[in-house]
């Protein structure tokens, strides 16, 4: 049975400006807390660092040809903060701005409908020295810099997206250590917390301000977390664990409050909430975008405190699939994601901002069959597309990645694209899971 999709349903591929654009100094960029972090000896995979990249910053023509080639209605991509502004706040900078200027005229010349992410981690250095997250001020030049690009691209950018992963680079950032800053602090945490999803609500209502025609939302990471066992401990340390990953900075933004829960678990640590905070933070939302992967297994772990959990990350299921990320191939994912939120929170629409996968992949003959992308991509939308039959207002989906690029800590040698970049050369080919998506698209369906 084939499984048809809405028709004005949204085709895309997904990107992030660190990960692709290189130009780390190009035409008056800033150094961002990625470009130091690249170059700290030992934090990302064979020293690998973003400053070439796939060099989109000077090759977008070309990749826009090739979205139009793939067939994409919509391309997500973020603004590097401090190509914009290169110390993170006060003097724009006109030629960083003028990129994305020229990258959106391209993509609307193509018929591609271009979906904004202001922030994909890559905070200005200069603001990571005065405190970065951890301090209540880059709120308030967040919304400053939503501001000045709202007020540059707003007449032609439609959909809007404040922060990726608000959660992913909280805590990997200044808990975990693995991501820029690589800080490891349980006080700098919940301060970073709070103050992001802080930054999130100022920025919406500076994008408000802005461009009244936008519609905005912000890009959640979301896995089902599952316990490992069927006792009643691992359930609630499941529910733990998706209090402080989720609920954390899902209800804050969607519902006007900190999970109780969770505020209990971290009472030792408190977040620094003032009076007003949660009702700048919960503003009305256009659409709610979904980053899904993989899923989790969470038990009961006494010892790990605060949280007494233990995230079985390197456990193998006998009959999973695993990517090259170690993550287990696991669909229902983004049917449990989906129903789940559309359950829990009231929401006018859901996109999947980002799904996709990383696999040891060669090139034969200049072409890449990479079969178990296109297994992945056909598995994870079929069950997105479950989710729409049981009336989860889904708008539109989005693969990671448009191009094969610089995966963090994890340097180069994960390749999610849809299309190969050799980096030497910089040459793009079309892997097979990218005709394969063009054919989705042609059909609207599976
Ligand atoms: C997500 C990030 C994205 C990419 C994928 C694989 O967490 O948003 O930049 O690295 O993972």
């Amino acid at each position: 049975m084939g499984k048809g999709f809405p028709e004005d349903f949204r085709w895309g591929a997904a990107t992030a400006a660190y990960q692709i654009e290189g130009g780390y100094d190009a035409d008056g960029k800033g150094e961002s807390i990625w470009d130091r972090f690249s170059r700290t000896p030992g934090k990302i995979a064979r020293g690998e660092t973003g400053d070439r990249a796939c060099e989109h910053y000077f090759r977008y023509r070309h990749d826009v040809a090739l979205m139009r080639q793939l067939g994409l209605s919509a391309y997500r991509f973020s603004v590097s903060w401090p190509r914009v502004l290169p110390t993170g706040k006060g003097r724009v900078n006109r030629a960083g701005l003028d990129f994305y200027s020229r990258l959106v005229d391209a993509l609307l010349a193509s018929g591609i409908e271009p979906f904004l992410t202001l922030y994909h981690w890559d905070l200005p250095q200069a603001l990571q020295d005065l405190g970065g997250w951890p301090s209540r001020s880059v709120a308030g030049w967040f919304a400053d810099y939503a501001h000045a690009v709202g007020r540059a691209l707003g007449d032609r950018v439609r959909f809007w997206m404040t922060l990726n992963e608000p959660q992913v680079f909280a805590v990997m950032g200044h808990l975990t250590g693995e991501k820029a800053p690589g800080m490891a602090d349980f006080v700098a945490y919940t301060a970073a917390s709070h103050h992001v999803n802080l930054a999130h609500g100022l920025g919406v209502q500076a994008l408000r301000d802005a461009c009244v025609q936008a519609e905005i939302g912000i890009a959640m990471s979301i896995l089902p977390a599952h316990p490992w066992g069927d006792d009643a401990t691992d359930r609630e340390a499941a529910h733990r664990f998706d209090g402080f990953f989720h609920r954390w900075y899902l209800d804050p933004v969607l519902r006007g409050s900190y999970p109780e829960d969770t505020r209990e678990i971290l009472a030792d640590f408190p977040a620094p909430v003032e009076p007003d905070d949660l009702r700048q933070i919960r503003q009305p939302l256009d659409f709610l975008g979904v980053n899904v992967y993989s899923r989790l297994f969470v038990r009961d772990h006494p010892e790990f405190l605060p949280l007494r959990v233990e995230l079985l990350t390197e456990r193998r299921l006998p009959d999973a699939k695993y990517t090259a990320m170690g993550w287990e191939v696991y669909p229902d994912a983004l049917r449990e994601v989906l129903l789940r939120l559309h359950r829990d929170y009231a929401l006018p629409a859901l996109y999947v901002t980002e799904n996709g996968a990383a696999f040891a992949e060669r090139v034969e003959g200049g072409e890449v069959r990479d079969v178990d992308r296109i297994a992945f991509l056909h598995d994870y939308l079929s069950a997105a597309h479950d989710a729409l039959e049981q009336g989860v207002p889904l708008r539109g989906y989005f693969v990671w990645s448009l191009l094969d690029n610089l995966e963090w800590e994890h340097g180069y040698d994960k390749r999610f694209g849809l299309i190969r970049v050799e980096y030497e050369t910089q040459e793009r080919t079309v892997k097979q899971s990218g005709h394969w998506y063009r054919g989705v698209i042609e059909r609207n369906g599976l």
